[in-house]
């Protein structure tokens, strides 16, 4: 065979299949490069291109007051739901699996799944050692009433009494030696959560949601409110107090209530008063840089909505 030292290019056009030949220690190569050059940066591949959130202030985690869904807790007769009968205590077994297997376990022995990673393990309802509010049927009644909410135990308040007490006895079937309340035990246990009568439980929501909606409410019913933040929103920008309230106001509503408690304040007050907290009234954080100037000009423009309203 003839072997040529240049590259014969009139001879690869007329048998350009051979092109092929040649040029696949190009791409050989390339690729080679492409891998070595992937392992060369695989410790940045594997970083993290989002960065983890950061909290900015603890006052997130305050504790508040829980939810709690309003019931009407019926009369019981204690006499009769404080005594073990084969009726309560299946239906106890029903709600002892609907509301306390997955913390107390399906044999009450404190190994339900969500107890597993609680500070706290869940009672095992077959050892008589440690408990806290006791074994008997008006302490566990109490159990079930105020939780032992720090470690876990939650309260149980909305469930019927009557259900209660099911519960209790089907709990109480875990070991036989459960301690018998003598009758006065259980006349207090009536009194304290006045069982005869029954109570109502009233709804509750937690105290920063209810200041929530109170500010909301207050605020949507007044149409003082609507109209001067519809005015601002459609603001105008031919004159300086237009274009600046185009600028800086981020929230009409809120505004248009702090406006209404500025209403016969001078400029200096208004002011004053927005610079203290400019993002809680409802502009940006900037508007406190404005020259005096600028501040008269979003004074009369203010005060001309405030005017028409
Ligand atoms: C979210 C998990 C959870 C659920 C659901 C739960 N418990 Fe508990 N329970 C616990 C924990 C944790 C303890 C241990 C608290 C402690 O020892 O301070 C406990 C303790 C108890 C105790 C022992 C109180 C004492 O005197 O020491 C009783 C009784 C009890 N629970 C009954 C119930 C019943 C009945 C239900 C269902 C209506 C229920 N629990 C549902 C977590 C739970």
């Amino acid at each position: 065979m003839q072997v040529n030292d240049e590259i014969d290019f009139i001879e690869l056009l007329k048998n350009p299949i051979r092109l092929f030949g040649l040029t696949y220690i190009y791409f050989l190569s390339v690729a080679g490069f492409l891998g070595a050059y992937y392992l060369w940066n695989m410790n940045d591949v594997s970083k993290n291109g989002i960065a983890p959130v950061v909290l900015k202030d603890s006052t997130q985690f305050v504790q508040d007051i829980s939810m709690q869904r309003g019931a009407l807790i019926p009369p019981v007769n204690v006499a009769e739901v404080g005594k073990s009968s084969k009726v309560l205590v299946d239906k106890g077994a029903n709600l002892f699996k609907a509301n306390c297997a997955s913390c107390h376990g399906d044999n009450g022995m404190g190994d339900g799944p969500s107890g597993a990673s609680m500070a706290v393990k869940p009672r095992n309802f077959h050892s008589a050692e440690g408990w806290k509010n006791g074994r008997k049927v008006s302490n566990m009644y109490k159990t079930l009433q105020d939780g032992i909410v720090q470690n876990g135990m939650q309260s149980f308040n909305y469930l019927p009494a009557e259900d209660r007490f099911a519960i209790i006895h089907f709990v109480r079937t875990f070991a036989n030696d459960f301690p018998l309340d003598s009758s006065s035990e259980l006349m207090d246990l009536e009194k304290a959560y006045n069982l005869s009568q029954g109570s109502q439980l009233p709804p509750r929501i937690p105290v920063r949601l209810a200041m929530l909606k109170i500010e909301q409410e207050s605020m949507g019913d007044s149409e003082y409110v609507i109209g001067v933040s519809k005015s601002i929103g459609a603001a105008k920008q031919d004159d300086l107090g237009g274009a600046l309230a185009h600028r800086f106001c981020v929230n009409n509503t809120k505004i248009a209530a702090a406006l209404y408690s500025l209403k016969d304040k001078n400029v200096d007050e208004f002011i004053r008063i927005i610079s203290i907290d400019p993002v809680t009234l409802g502009f940006k954080s900037e508007v406190t840089r404005l020259s005096r100037e600028e501040w008269n000009a979003l004074y009369s423009y203010f005060s001309k909505i405030n005017k028409k309203s």
